[in-house]
């Protein structure tokens, strides 16, 4: 069937990709040994610092986020070491179920997919280990499949009351460039990043921002990594080159967001992602539908995961939402599947993408007779209209 207009991608990722960024990939290849591509790796590198907000090395490389997960595990770990991981959600089980391939030994804290990670749970954990047999402690900065943000500044605190030497490592998948996150300021070891959600790029470049403790770490550890290896990486770095062939084009692509991103202001795009998200919030709250976030000090502001009314399906609905009005909704994964969707409000957004994706559910739960009260979209336009002076 031919669908006239754009389609509307509002999964929580990968995100629409603007015309500047497209534009960007679609130059020529150029020699990746050459004197051009050194500029634009070191500007990318350069820019990336600012974007993970860190003065310390961000690595980038040609993967999905599964391999910046795997090269933050093997380059500062050795096997049988322990880590301290939270069931959040799927994600968060996704990397613990890595980090157990690789032969780590993980204390993973039961959740109930409604709450972030409870920085007293991480005081109490660590300060029981009074051997320090704790080598990491691993968070899902934004957990995707839920819709809840790990307040990571008050689990570093809780770290540091602790005294406890392990270090941090935070996924920022669906965080980064849409919810503020500060590196270094947090103290965080291994920063996990990639690039199909807040850097609306299309998927294909993994990042790992590190710390000077996390590189000192990756000299010692003994986990076996070859691809992976950072060693090679910051070789090859200092002098703009990498040391197997880099995604060129997609580091045009990564040039041209970060100019958008510093364009607009990094604190500028925090806000708008937390009034979308807000609007997203008080449209849910009109249709009588509940957020699958329990606690209102964590609501996302890159997705909102929204919990069908008992015994109906949200991939049904979801089903509808495509084919009247092309627009693709996130799923639910793992152990929430079928029992919620997901609304994507990151990226590449403004005003009129999200009244237009709030439309699109509005109609849909008619569609699919979703009991539920009218008026969300008017809600969420209240609220935009509202707040539009200060944003
Ligand atoms: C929070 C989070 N972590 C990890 C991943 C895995 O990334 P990828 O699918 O790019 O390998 C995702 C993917 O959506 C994610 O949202």
């Amino acid at each position: 069937m031919f669908n006239s207009g754009r389609h509307f991608l509002q999964i929580p990722g990968p995100t629409n990709v603007p015309d500047q960024v497209l534009r960007a990939l679609s130059k020529p290849t150029i020699d990746h040994r050459g004197p051009e591509f050194a500029r634009l790796s070191m500007d990318v590198l350069d820019g990336c610092k600012r974007i993970f907000q860190t003065s310390g090395p961000v690595i980038i490389f040609p993967s999905s986020g599964t391999g910046a997960w795997e090269a933050a595990l093997v380059n500062t770990l050795s096997t049988g070491d322990r880590v301290l991981m939270f069931e959040t959600g799927h994600f968060a089980t996704l990397w613990k179920n890595m980090a157990a391939r690789l032969g780590l030994e993980v204390d993973f804290v039961p959740g109930d997919w409604r709450h972030g990670v409870d920085p007293g749970q991480v005081a109490e954990k660590l300060t029981a280990d009074k051997g320090h047999a704790i080598k990491s402690v691993n968070v899902v900065h934004n957990e995707t499949s839920t819709g809840v943000t790990s307040r990571i500044a008050e689990i570093r605190k809780a770290m540091d009351d602790a005294e406890h030497p392990a270090m941090l490592m935070v996924d920022t998948i669906s965080s980064l460039a849409s919810i503020d996150y500060r590196h270094e300021e947090w103290g965080v070891d291994v920063t996990v990043g990639c690039s199909q959600k807040g850097l609306m790029l299309p998927p294909g470049l993994g990042f790992n921002a590190v710390s000077e403790k996390a590189v000192a770490a990756s000299k010692t550890a003994r986990m076996p990594r070859s691809y992976w290896n950072w060693a090679g990486m910051f070789e090859a770095n200092k002098r703009g080159f990498f040391p197997s062939t880099p995604a060129t084009n997609l580091l045009y692509g990564l040039r041209e967001a970060i100019g958008m991103l510093e364009a607009e202001g990094l604190a500028r795009v925090f806000a708008r992602h937390d009034r979308h998200a807000e609007a997203t919030r008080r449209a849910v709250s009109a249709w009588g539908l509940e957020i699958l976030c329990a606690d209102p000090q964590e609501y996302s502001s890159s997705l909102t995961a929204v919990m069908m009314p008992e015994g109906l399906s949200a991939d049904a609905f979801r089903q509808t939402v495509l084919k009247h009005f092309d627009m693709s909704l996130g799923n639910g994964l793992g152990k929430v599947s079928d029992k919620v969707f997901r609304i994507g409000h990151l990226g590449s957004f403004n005003d009129l993408m999200l009244a237009g994706t709030l439309a699109g559910v509005e109609m849909g739960l008619s569609l699919a007779g979703i009991p539920h009260s009218k008026g969300g979209v008017a809600a969420a336009m209240a609220y935009l209209q509202e707040t539009m002076a200060a944003s």
